[in-house]
């Protein structure tokens, strides 16, 4: 039995972790700390939070002291850390936000983590939760990002986070910290934030709001479904070697502008309006520094851990758009907020 701290469990991936680690270790307490910032949201954990092993504390990553207090009363020998600020047109707009969580944050998780297991460490695991964007871009032919791939990140955002895998890799040579680190892929699947490119395709589509592509539209990413992504945590957390870093990835490239014909290919089936959506896209002045190209070699952990991706984009894609239209009132309410005076500013 484990007790995990899981940070910005109320966000995309975090919640979704919490859901698929709650379903498949039900003996296991998971403690979920969260500040909820525009991007948390606790009705994501509706249906979780009466669990007698479920517990929510509204808290900043950044604040050690509060941290400390929790490994202290908690008992915590697990951390997984999604906490931060993870859109990249935001960190353009305001970059100072990202370095704060992401590296600060980063910073006195691992303080507090280093405190509490001083002692004792040799049951606990400190995972961290990284991204592909540290790795920079890539042209049209360079294989895709392994472990070995030098850093060169070229967003706040992605500066930011290549600063935190940095701090948790010292943290492992000087202190001997039992971290692990995971540098994923794009995701996409339920509970994802509509300023991302897929959910705010989905719903600008439903709205019949135009549809805003950046550049020529030919920016490739690597995407996986949310759940692959949390059973690659799970395999990094079970049998990962301390230390060490896995890349988890789909092998699933796909141009923007196909994915945004596939979602309106899917909308014209599922929900059928009085124009086809693909007359809604635009071509936008395009996103400063934008990486051409992403994508994961996930040799290692399918070849050392046995993971393997179990979804097919098509089949996910057409679940992700049948989740929107189901849940449109919890888009209308996490649209609400700062969201339209966000979305004024990237996009007027
Ligand atoms: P998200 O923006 O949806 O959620 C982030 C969560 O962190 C929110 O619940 C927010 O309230 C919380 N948070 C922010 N600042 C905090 C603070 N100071 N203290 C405590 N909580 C705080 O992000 P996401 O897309 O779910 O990403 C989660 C993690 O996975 C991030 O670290 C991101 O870098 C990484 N990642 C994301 C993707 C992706 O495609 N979304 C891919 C690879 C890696
Ligand atoms: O690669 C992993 C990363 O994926 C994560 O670390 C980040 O947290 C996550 O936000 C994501 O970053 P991207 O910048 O790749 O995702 P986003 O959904 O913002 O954009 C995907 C692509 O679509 C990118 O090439 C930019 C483009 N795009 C995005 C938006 C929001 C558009 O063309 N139009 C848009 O309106």
């Amino acid at each position: 039995m484990r007790t995990l701290l899981v940070t910005g469990g109320a966000g995309f991936i975090g919640s979704n972790f919490i859901h698929y680690w709650l379903k498949n270790h039900p003996l296991d307490k998971v403690i979920n700390l969260d500040a909820l910032t525009y991007a948390g949201n606790l009705e994501n954990l509706e249906t979780v939070e009466h669990l007698a092993n479920y517990r929510f504390v509204r808290g900043d990553i950044c604040d050690q002291e509060f941290v400390s207090g929790l490994f202290d009363n908690e008992h915590i020998d697990t951390v997984v850390n999604f906490a931060a600020e993870s859109h990249v047109d935001r960190s353009i707009l305001g970059p100072e936000a990202f370095v704060q969580t992401n590296v600060q944050g980063t910073l006195s998780l691992l303080e507090a983590a280093r405190k509490a297991w001083s002692g004792d460490s040799s049951s606990c695991l400190f995972l961290h939760v990284s991204t592909d964007e540290v790795y920079g871009s890539l042209e049209p032919d360079d294989p895709a990002f392994t472990e070995l791939t030098p850093y060169a990140p070229n967003s706040p955002y992605s500066a930011s986070k290549a600063s935190s895998d940095h701090l948790v890799r010292a943290w492992f040579h000087t202190y001997g910290l039992p971290v692990l680190t995971t540098n994923c892929s794009n995701n996409y699947g339920p509970y994802q934030f509509p300023e991302k490119l897929i959910p705010l395709v989905i719903l600008n589509a439903l709205d019949g709001k135009p549809i805003p592509i950046y550049g020529d539209g030919l920016n490739v990413r690597d995407w996986l479904y949310v759940e692959d992504h949390c059973s690659g945590i799970e395999a990094v957390l079970e049998k990962g070697e301390q230390g060490q870093v896995y890349n988890i990835g789909g092998g699933n490239e796909w141009h923007n502008i196909d994915i945004v014909h596939l979602i309106c290919d899917s909308l014209d089936e599922l929900q059928p309006g009085d124009l086809p959506c693909r007359e809604l896209i635009r071509f936008i002045k395009d996103r400063p520094g934008h990486d051409r190209r992403y994508a994961i070699d996930s040799g290692k952990i399918r070849r050392q851990l046995g993971w393997k991706p179990e979804y097919n984009f098509r089949t996910g894609i057409k679940h992700t758009v049948q989740w929107y239209l189901e849940n449109r009132d919890w888009c209308q309410r996490v649209r609400s907020g700062d969201y339209h005076s966000y979305y004024r500013k990237q996009y007027d």
